[in-house]
């Protein structure tokens, strides 16, 4: 006993908290015209498809515990086979989305396990996010309450009325263009969302629900390759990042 009881006892460690990724999937892609029947998330780019790029930045995430997946009814067997070959074993269901990106993503929260403490969303249609940025979002959420990744805006931005005629030019430090993954505290999340429907409110953004209530959101600092496919041009430029990184960060499993 005096032996044991002289020996330092081990500071328990603070243990992270559970934080699961909701991947909106459920998108019919229709500015990507009628050529991409399979829907732009099971697009081919490079050698693998679209969500391939996006579950393997999740799965290799070390502050993501969890994911699910909102999809398009008829896509739900061609994910599950993905999500199978590939092993993406923090996939916990996917389940079908609603008709705006807010509904599939409300239903899909409610999918996440009881310990949840923080979510993270993100689009089925940026693949190439990379699973650093997604742990310094989480990261800056914990510490927030809520965050976002973003871009500085390069170009030049100007105002004009409706007559077209330029009233000024706007402050470019000040301004970020959006990306995902948003990352919110799960509870204030719910909130959010249920204000949101109360007032007949349907945003394509996760952080204007917050906003919009006058909460802070932390901007973080990304890369401007975590491109959103919207539209065929985007695959060009897809191709070219998927040559470049999507595959030095990825760990494939059945390569
Ligand atoms: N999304 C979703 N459920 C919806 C609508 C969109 O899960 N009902 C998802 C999309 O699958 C996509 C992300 O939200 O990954 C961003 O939306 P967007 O780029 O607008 O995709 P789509 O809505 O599919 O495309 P479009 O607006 O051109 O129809
Ligand atoms: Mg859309």
């Amino acid at each position: 006993m005096g032996l044991l009881s002289s020996k330092k006892k081990k500071k328990p460690a603070v243990e992270p908290p559970k934080v699961g990724a909701v991947i909106a999937a459920a998108g019919s892609g229709t500015r990507m015209g009628p050529d991409y029947p399979e829907g732009k998330q099971l697009i081919t780019v490079g050698d693998y498809p679209v969500l391939a790029y996006t579950l393997n930045a999740f799965e290799q995430a070390s502050s993501i515990n969890e994911v699910v997946v909102a999809a398009r009814e008829e896509d739900i067997v061609p994910i599950s086979e993905l999500v199978k070959d590939f092993g993406f074993n923090k996939v916990k269901v996917i389940i079908r989305g609603g008709d705006t990106r807010q509904q599939s993503v409300s239903i899909a929260i409610t999918q996440l396990s009881e310990n949840i403490e923080y979510v993270a969303i993100h689009d089925g249609a940026r693949p190439f996010v990379r699973p650093e940025r997604i742990d310094q979002t989480v990261a800056a959420a914990v510490q927030h309450g809520a965050a976002v990744l973003g871009v500085r805006l390069v170009d030049t931005v100007k105002k004009a009325n409706h007559e077209g005629i330029i009233t000024g030019t706007v402050d470019r430090n000040l301004l970020w263009a959006v990306q995902t993954p948003q990352v919110f505290r799960l509870q204030d999340y719910k909130v959010a969302l249920a204000v949101a429907a109360a007032n007949g409110k349907d945003y394509t953004d996760d952080s204007q629900l917050f906003e919009s209530r006058g909460r802070p959101v932390r901007m973080v600092e990304g890369d401007r390759d975590n491109i959103k496919i919207t539209t065929p041009d985007d695959l060009l430029l897809a191709e070219l990042i998927a040559e470049r990184t999507g595959l030095i960060n990825a760990d494939w499993t059945r390569l």
